[in-house]
C-alpha cells in the first residue's frame, strides 16, 4: 500500500511549509508541484508566448524538459538542463503558471511526471489537484485553506521581510483572482477531494498545523500496521 500524503489548497494556505515539515519529520520526499508548473511557465515566458496562446503553449510543451533533483534535501527544478529554482517565485512566473495550467497539454505532461515520481518514492506532494487527480489513492489527503485576508497578510509579511514594499490590497486582489482561475478551470480544478481532511489555518500557527497533519499520518500508519 502506498503511504503518500496529498496536500492541496489555494495560494498562501501554508501547504508547502507544512508539506516540507511533514516530509522531513517522517523521512518522505517532498514534491512541490506548483514549482513544476512555474518551471513550465518560465519556458513559455522565455519563448515570448502569451498566456492566451493555447496553440503556442501546447506546442512548447514538447520542448519543455522539466525534471526534479534534490540538493541537501531541497527540491530543485531543472528546465532543459538549467536549474531554474531561483526564478520560480517571481510574480510574473506565478501568474503565467496559473494561466497556462488550464491547458490540457500542460496538465497531462505535469500529471504524468508527478505520478512517475510517486511511483519511485513515498512522497508528500502539494498542489491543487493531487488528492483528486494525480494521487487519487493517496494514503492521507489534506485540503488546507485560510481566508484571503490571512493569506494576503502572509504574502505581505514575506515580501516585506525581503525588503520589498508591497501594497496589501493589490496582493489580496491577486490572490482572489488566482483562487478564481485555479478553481474554475475546466480540467482538474482546485477542489477538496471527498476523502480529504479540511484544515482552515486562518487562526493556526505552523507548529499546530504540522502537529495536526503528523498526528493524522501517524494514526493512519498505526491503524494500517495493525492490519485493520
Ligand atoms: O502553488 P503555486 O503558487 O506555486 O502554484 C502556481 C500555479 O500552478 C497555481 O496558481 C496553479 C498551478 N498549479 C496547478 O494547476 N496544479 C498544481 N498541482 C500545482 C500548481
Amino acid at each position: 500500500m502506498n503511504r503518500h500524503i496529498a496536500i492541496d489548497g489555494p495560494a498562501g494556505s501554508g501547504k508547502s511549509t507544512i508539506a516540507k515539515i511533514v516530509a522531513a519529520r517522517r523521512g518522505l520526499i517532498y514534491v512541490d508541484t506548483g514549482a513544476m508548473y512555474r518551471a513550465m511557465a518560465i519556458h513559455f515566458l522565455r519563448l515570448g508566448l502569451s498566456a492566451d496562446d493555447e496553440e503556442g503553449i501546447t506546442k512548447a510543451c514538447e520542448s519543455a524538459d522539466v525534471t526534479i533533483d534534490y540538493v541537501d534535501g531541497q527540491q530543485q527544478v531543472i528546465l532543459c538542463g538549467e536549474n531554474v529554482t531561483p526564478y520560480l517565485r517571481k510574480e510574473e512566473t506565478g501568474k503565467m503558471a496559473s494561466a497556462s495550467s488550464v491547458y490540457a497539454a500542460v496538465r497531462t505532461k505535469m500529471t504524468i511526471l508527478q505520478q512517475k515520481l510517486a511511483a519511485e518514492k513515498t512522497v508528500v506532494m502539494d498542489g491543487r489537484d493531487i488528492g483528486t487527480v494525480v494521487l487519487p489513492d493517496a494514503f492521507l489527503k489534506v485540503y488546507m485553506t485560510a481566508s484571503a485576508d490571512v493569506r494576503a497578510k502572509r504574502r505581505f509579511d514575506e515580501l516585506t521581510a525581503k525588503g520589498e514594499t508591497p501594497d496589501f490590497e493589490t496582493l489580496k486582489a491577486e490572490i482572489i483572482e488566482r483562487d478564481y482561475r485555479d478553481s474554475h478551470r475546466e480540467i482538474a480544478p482546485l477542489k477538496q477531494a471527498d476523502d480529504a481532511f479540511l484544515l482552515d489555518t486562518s487562526d493556526m500557527g505552523i507548529d499546530m498545523v504540522a502537529g495536526y497533519v503528523l498526528g493524522l499520518y501517524d494514526e493512519r500508519n498505526t491503524h494500517f500496521s495493525d492490519g485493520e
